[in-house]
């Protein structure tokens, strides 16, 4: 049922990734990269991954600044507009990450994996964590707060999108079987339900 909805996810992001080259960043979406940034000079860690790059915008800020990004996304026009950006970018399922391990310093994921089910969260933590090389870093970004998912029947792009959202606790738990979690914090982004859950998390 899964591969109908992913399916669905990527006829979706496909048709919408053109306006949404058009968006500017939200500043506290600026704000979460810049940090992350920080981190990575931080800890000389200059091998990235980024997961669910949709039109490549924080790939090209992490190369510009001088870090050696690898894009990958589950849609092909998504993955054009990445090209375009003169991005390493190629199509790719989180569900099945093609590289060797420990290939990466870190891994960066805005809003991608609200898109999996709860049921195969343990699954795609599992294929993000072999990939990550020990000590590496992985930041996770995504809207949550209430429990549930399903298709959002409001959604406004067709097809209508998958989302899975967590509790900040039932979040932590989970990502915890994988990770160290080196932080946790909920980020108001002006939504009256959702909030997003900004995770630095470590591969020990
Ligand atoms: C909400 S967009 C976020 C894009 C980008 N990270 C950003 O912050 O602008 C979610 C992205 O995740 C991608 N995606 C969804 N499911 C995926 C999967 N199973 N494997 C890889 N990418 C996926 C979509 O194609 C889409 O580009």
């Amino acid at each position: 049922m899964y591969s109908t909805m992913k399916l669905q996810l990527q006829q979706s992001y496909d048709r919408q990734a053109r306006e949404r080259d058009q968006f500017g960043k939200d500043h506290w979406k600026v704000a979460e990269r810049a940090l992350f940034l920080s981190t990575l000079r931080e800890h000389h860690l200059n091998r990235l991954l980024e997961v669910g790059a949709g039109t490549g915008q924080d790939s090209v800020f992490f190369q510009e600044h001088g870090v050696v990004v690898t894009a990958r996304d589950l849609s092909s026009e998504m993955i054009r507009l990445c090209r375009d950006k003169h991005l390493d970018a190629r199509q790719m399922d989180i569900y099945n990450l093609d590289f060797p391990p420990n290939s990466f310093d870190a891994i960066w994921s805005m809003n991608c994996l609200l898109h999996v089910p709860k049921a195969d969260l343990a699954e795609v933590l599992t294929g993000i964590r072999q990939v990550l090389r020990m000590e590496g870093v992985f930041y996770l970004g995504v809207y949550g707060g209430p429990d549930s998912e399903g298709i959002w029947e409001g959604d406004s792009c067709e097809p209508k999108r998958f989302f899975s959202f967590h509790t900040d606790e039932s979040l932590q738990r989970a990502v915890a079987q994988h990770f160290r979690i080196l932080c946790f914090r909920p980020v108001d982004y002006g939504h009256p339900l959702l909030h997003l859950q900004s995770l630095m998390l470590q591969k020990v």
